[in-house]
């Protein structure tokens, strides 16, 4: 059945009858969203906050960035101790969206360790042209540091040493779908249905690729699990982030030494390829609603679907990396002080009381367990053969 949202706007069904009247979902994801002159974080249509189309953790209040700058120094300063091979350091942000999370970095770290920031640099990496404009506008009014653009490929050929921070980038890259019916598999795809003198969006059973049976197959070694898995009902959907491997690979090589935070939506793989969730977990977002429609305002908002944590471990840990380890975000948060900055706002009084109680919300908002609290923070180092240690103080128990 067509939903009437579908509707497909005419760049849209040019691409389409391009390629020859249907394209899989993973390049209408990448589409509706990096398309240079449609897509919605190309363009710099999105907006990220309270009153944008959805709020991520930096853009709650600047305690996000002031408490993973503690686990960032500590990480610098390994770096440093260790004295491997550089003394100059990067802090590296894959996808900053607003830019709000590099700058408050770049200010916590200030504060926190001033002999430390005229040792960084920092470094931005930003697909989309549209947010990197509103990017720049944040970022380069930071004048206690030196601050560039750059690409994957540009950095891996000249290498730093640093930490490299991924929040909620990776959920936005384009996924493959998978469509299990009657014991076949598809992949997922989106073709033009005109109705009248419109032309909507809908969805269209197409043949895998050699990728998506080569991932079945390796998926009982990988994750225990045998696909399709037992008791799915027909039209069972799943996703695959088929674009990980390579990520982590050449990611890794734009590091000679240093650490990775990944901070993502994510679960498990035996809550993610459960025969229960048989729409995946694919989600757009747009004006704070979240909408199961994925087909509606195509390049008119956000869509994002959750990681697989044992997959993306397994890509790490294959493609350069070692896993240092991984919590959720109100465990993190809380291992890092957050109940420290929440004590510290009971003595607040008169004029002063209703920013800390917006403060407050902010920072129940970062650990609510039913909301950003459930993120996934997970964290790796580049696997060199040195005896570099890193520690992980997000990982430790939480402190009062
Ligand atoms: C959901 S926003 C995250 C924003 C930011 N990290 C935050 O926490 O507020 C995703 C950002 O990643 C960018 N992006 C998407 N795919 C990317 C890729 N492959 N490489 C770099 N940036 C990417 C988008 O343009 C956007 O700026």
């Amino acid at each position: 059945m067509i939903d009437p949202t579908a509707r497909c706007p005419t760049w849209l069904i040019d691409r389409i009858r391009e390629s020859g009247g249907s394209i899989s979902f993973y390049k209408y994801m990448d589409l509706v969203l990096n398309d240079p002159e449609n897509g919605f974080y190309s363009t710099g249509k999105l907006n990220i906050g309270k009153d944008g189309d959805f709020c991520t953790s930096p853009s709650l209040s600047n305690d996000f960035a002031r408490l993973l700058a503690l686990q960032v120094v500590e990480w610098f300063s390994d770096l440093e101790k260790s004295t491997i091979d550089s003394e100059s350091f990067s802090l590296i942000e894959i996808g900053p969206g607003e830019g709000t999370l590099s700058k408050d970095l770049i200010v916590a770290i200030a504060e926190i360790e001033p002999a430390l920031i005229s040792k960084i640099e920092l470094i931005l990496v930003e697909l989309n042209a549209g947010m990197r404009e509103r990017q720049e506008k944040v970022v380069n009014n930071l004048n206690e540091i030196n601050c560039r653009w750059c690409t994957i490929d540009d950095l891996i050929s000249r290498p730093v040493t640093g930490v490299v921070i991924a929040n909620e980038v990776l959920d936005a890259f384009p996924v493959e779908r998978l469509v299990f019916t009657n014991d076949k598999v598809f992949r997922q795809g989106v073709m033009l249905k005109k109705i009248n003198d419109d032309y909507f969006l809908e969805f269209v059973d197409l043949k895998p690729t050699s990728e998506i049976i080569q991932f079945l197959k390796a998926s009982k070694n990988l994750l225990g699990i045998e696909f399709p898995p037992k008791d799915i009902p027909n039209r069972w959907v799943t996703e695959w982030h088929s674009d990980l491997p390579i990520w982590f690979e050449k990611l890794s090589k734009v590091l000679i030494n240093g650490s990775l935070l990944v901070v993502d939506y994510a679960m498990e793989s035996k809550r993610y390829y459960s025969s229960m969730r048989k729409d995946g977990t694919l989600v757009s977002y747009k004006n704070q609603e979240a909408n199961i429609n994925i087909l509606s305002n195509a390049g008119l908002c956000d869509l994002t679907a959750h990681l697989c944590i044992e997959l993306s471990i397994n890509y790490a840990l294959t493609n350069g990396w070692k896993f240092l380890g991984e919590t959720r975000q109100g465990q993190a948060l809380l291992a890092l002080g957050l109940s420290k900055f929440l004590y510290s706002l009971q003595h607040t009084s008169g004029k002063d009381l209703s920013s800390a109680l917006n403060r407050r919300e902010s920072l129940l908002r970062l650990v609510d367990p039913m909301g950003l609290g459930e993120f996934r923070w997970l964290a790796f180092q580049k696997d060199n053969n040195n005896d570099l240690i890193l520690r992980n103080r997000f990982l430790e128990e939480p402190i009062n």
